[in-house]
């Protein structure tokens, strides 16, 4: 195991705890990862006594080069060395009220403290001692479950669980993240406890899907949040998109494992957090605009519009960032069904041209989760998508290198029709500019300022406008 504590700052955290007398351990994450074989620069020590003593003597021995912080009220502190963050804290005994997740603290053992830790996993530590530097201690079983890819409370679930409900998602989260399995008791215990997830803030629950939606296979947790319940609570719109009607012989697919075969398909192209949450829902309108008429079938009209327009007050509600990042996924949800659209119908280069306007900058990103969406499993259909999806993706590249409408700007400014005509500010002025943009998209004209000026003289005259 010394191997694994080769970096120079283990031996001078074990001569600061000897020198004081103490017993200390590195715990947690970091024990899991060099495990796992996850390299990780985050690196809790717990200590029998005071954390903030041991991260002072530590950081004067380091001395320039460490940055220390500490933080009196929690009783931790942090030292930073280059990209390395230690952060100390004594061992505690903890307990929890029932409507806080804020427990009361008091010193402990190691065994207290390796007892309110989450999962077994989580709970191993490596002795930092001099002479007994390396030693593991794994009271639970950890690296038993480690081997068997399983995750398990060291307490009764109910207690770890109901002591600090974020452990539900942490539990979840690490299924999708490691591919580890929730052992059947701790799983059980989620699904009993899921209502204390009430008592989670917003944001940490956010980050906490952040991590499912950013590993590799965000399906597994998806698909836990919602066997174990606590999808409705946290997240009931994608629930809704759970299940496949069936009226007059029709069904319709199951749109929620439809969404999680697209989020899962994309990932394996892009690490990008709200490109993978556009793909989670692209089709969370569907629910709301889901029809059946006896001619078509079900229908889902306008799901896309639908489902941009839900997307504020998720985000807010879900303390997502209402920022840039909203109206990006707003317009990924939006044009979604475009590209499938002009992929099934002929190309015309003025469809594409306004698909360009339209996306501007996001255009791969958009065509990129476009292609995730074709899920069908009749090979011949995706096959025909596949080749029609290639056309559009060469046609986009001709017409941009030609007509460069990606980030089009109008050649003519509103300023310039007010002036040139002697307008006021008013719909006319609107009506001619946007008349010639539609030119200048349908190819009517080329994107260049002679032409526009022209085209606004026609129009201008066709709408009895005399400059
Ligand atoms: N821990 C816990 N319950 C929590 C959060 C953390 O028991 N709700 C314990 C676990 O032992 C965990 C350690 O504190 O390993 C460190 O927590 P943190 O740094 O948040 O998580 P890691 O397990 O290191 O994993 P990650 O950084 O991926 O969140």
């Amino acid at each position: 195991m010394k191997d694994f504590l080769q970096n120079k700052i283990f031996n001078i955290i074990s001569e600061a705890a000897d020198e004081q007398n103490q017993e200390c351990y590195v715990i947690g994450g970091f024990v899991r990862d060099i495990f796992l074989n996850r390299p990780s620069k985050d690196i809790d020590v717990v200590v029998v006594g005071s954390g903030i003593e041991l991260a002072k003597r530590v950081a004067a021995k380091l001395g320039k080069k460490a940055n220390l912080s500490v933080f009196k009220n929690f009783g931790t502190a942090q030292v930073k060395l280059n990209d390395l963050e230690v952060e100390f804290v004594g061992a505690r005994r903890e307990s929890y009220q029932r409507d806080s997740r804020n427990p009361i603290v008091e010193d402990g053992t190691l065994e207290d403290d390796q007892n309110r830790r989450d999962f077994t996993i989580n709970a191993l530590a490596l002795c930092l001692n001099k002479d007994r530097f390396g030693e593991l201690v794994d009271p639970f079983g950890g690296i038993e479950d480690l081997k068997n890819f399983v995750l398990r409370t060291p307490l009764n679930p109910d207690i770890t669980f109901s002591d600090d409900p974020l452990r539900m998602m942490r539990g979840i989260r690490f299924s999708s993240q490691l591919g580890f399995f929730l052992e059947s008791n701790t799983f059980d215990a989620i699904a009993r406890n899921k209502e204390r997830i009430e008592i989670i803030s917003k944001e940490r629950i956010a980050e906490e899907l952040n991590k499912i939606i950013l590993s590799r296979k965000p399906s597994i947790g998806f698909i836990l949040l919602e066997k174990t319940g606590l999808l409705e609570l946290i997240f009931p719109e994608l629930l809704a998109l759970k299940g496949a009607e069936t009226k007059d012989g029709v069904g319709h697919k199951d749109n929620f494992y439809h969404t999680l075969a697209v989020l899962d398909g994309l990932c394996e192209h892009t690490d990008n957090l709200w490109l993978r949450w556009a793909a989670l829902l692209h089709d969370i309108g569907k629910p709301r605009s889901k029809r059946f008429d006896a001619r078509m079938g079900w229908t889902f009209h306008n799901h896309n519009f639908v489902g941009e327009k839900m997307l504020p007050e998720i985000f807010k509600r879900m303390k997502l960032p209402t920022n840039e990042k909203l109206k990006y996924v707003q317009k990924l949800v939006t044009l979604h069904m475009r590209p499938i659209v002009l992929s099934e119908e002929e190309v015309t280069d003025s469809a594409i041209r306004r698909l360009l306007f339209d996306a501007g900058d996001d255009i791969d990103d958009l065509m990129m989760l476009c292609e995730a969406d074709i899920t069908s499993k009749n090979p011949d259909k995706v096959k025909r998508f596949r080749s029609n999806f290639q056309l559009v993706r060469k046609k986009l590249k001709e017409i941009e290198e030609k007509d460069k409408v990606r980030n089009f700007q109008p050649p003519i400014s509103g300023q310039e029709i007010m002036e040139t005509f002697n307008l006021p500010a008013c719909a006319t002025v609107g009506e001619i500019k946007m008349r010639i943009k539609d030119a200048i998209l349908d190819g009517i004209i080329p994107n260049e300022y002679e032409a526009a000026k022209k085209y606004m003289s026609e129009v201008a005259k066709e709408l009895g406008v005399n400059g």
